[in-house]
């Protein structure tokens, strides 16, 4: 079952109590690592209760040596650290125009941790993939009936899984991942071991691992091939496009929405990001979009990580003003001022607006 005792004791904000469904406060986003008490938290179902002494990994499928792997062996196996962001495919969905289905996010469904593990293509070795193997399936412990789901699609109690495409598997950066910001990953984040896949939406990093299974062909199950997709208006079951790399986005941290802001200098500040490429600038409007000034950005740390900008506003007369900030990533992505509608409301990425009111001291 759901533990929500360590939700209620966060800062975090509920947006669904069961499953959980519990969103960051966007202030909370200036810090350069978010710890692990206000952390994003999407769960499709409860939280399974899993004993470690008994849990391990099956590695089967495709390949010529099916293995088990057990915590402990996790845990003595070559490890690595990646600074990396998960954004949920939803964030920012209560934004979109015109509405969308789904849980009613608003920005705060974006994280940056540190997480240790293992790469998923160290694992692999022990089973011996076949050479017909493309994808891995990665099956969560958790289970239940979706609801919102069409009873042909999802007819019975179901299990929280995706494939990979081999490429990304084999990625050094793709992790089973045992630690979240140096402590034992957290049961809501998927104690004993999740996967950890940078630079996509959050829901191809499965939680609670159960299995791993080798195919030949993208597995093609509700959250994968019918959920996690994107749906055009009128369209039927099974067609849209997968959901993957994190588009470009930058939010205002500060002033928040409705702030009152004194006459005079005011600083402007927020974190971007894009999935594989880092940010090249961010500009900043603060006159309906005629005119827009660059931020000053930090450096990127981390391929898959954000950055954190500024920029001071000359507040020279009262009045009521919009914010907007816009992000550019090296590849020359620019944020829209409109993200493409789609049914279920995923990679919201409209540019942010901000209003706030100027007024003499
Ligand atoms: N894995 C399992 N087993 N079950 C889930 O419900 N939710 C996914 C992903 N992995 C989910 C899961 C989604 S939609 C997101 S956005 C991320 O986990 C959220 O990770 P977090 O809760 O640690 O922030």
């Amino acid at each position: 079952m759901t533990d929500t005792s360590s939700v209620a004791k966060s800062q975090l904000t509920v947006i669904s109590p069961d499953p959980i469904c519990a969103s960051a406060r966007l202030p909370s986003l200036e810090e350069g690592i978010t710890p692990n008490s206000n952390y994003f938290i999407r769960n499709h179902f409860g939280v399974p209760n899993i004993d470690v002494s008994t849990w391990s990994i099956s590695i089967w499928g495709e390949v010529d040596n099916p293995v088990m792997v057990r915590y402990e062996e996790l845990l003595e196996m070559p490890s690595r650290e990646v600074k990396s962001l998960l954004e949920c495919a939803g964030n920012s969905r209560s934004t979109m125009q015109p509405p969308a289905e789904g849980v009613a996010w608003d920005h705060g469904a974006v994280g940056t941790a540190v997480w240790k593990g293992v790469p998923v293509g160290t694992v692999l070795e022990k089973a011996s993939m076949r050479k017909i193997a493309k994808n891995v399936l990665f099956e969560g412990a958790d289970y239940g009936r979706e609801r919102n789901a069409p009873g042909a699609l999802a007819p019975r109690e179901l299990s929280y899984a995706m494939s990979l495409p081999m490429e990304k598997v084999l990625n050094p950066d793709t992790l089973l991942v045992y630690e979240m910001n140096g402590e034992t990953l957290p049961p809501e984040h998927g104690y004993p071991v999740r996967l950890l896949v940078p630079g996509w939406y959050g829901m191809a990093s499965v939680k609670w691992l159960a299995n791993i299974r080798v195919l030949e062909n993208p597995f093609r199950g509700f959250h994968e091939n019918d959920y996690y997709v994107y749906v055009a208006e009128g369209a039927g079951d099974s067609v849209g496009q997968r959901v993957s790399i994190i588009k470009v986005k930058s939010l205002i941290t500060s002033p928040s929405r409705g702030e009152l802001v004194p006459l005079g200098t005011q600083r402007i500040r927020g974190v971007a990001w894009s999935g594989e490429s880092a940010i090249a600038k961010v500009e900043v409007s603060t006159n309906d979009g005629r005119d827009w000034q660059e931020a000053d950005i930090e450096g990127a740390d981390s391929p898959y990580g954000w950055q954190h900008w500024e920029y001071d506003w000359e507040a020279g007369h009262p009045g009521h003003y919009l914010l907007r900030a816009r992000a550019v990533d090296e590849q020359g992505n620019v944020q829209p001022s409109q993200a493409q509608w789609n049914f279920r409301g995923y990679s919201v990425n409209s540019i942010h607006v901000v209003p706030v009111t100027v007024h003499e001291v």
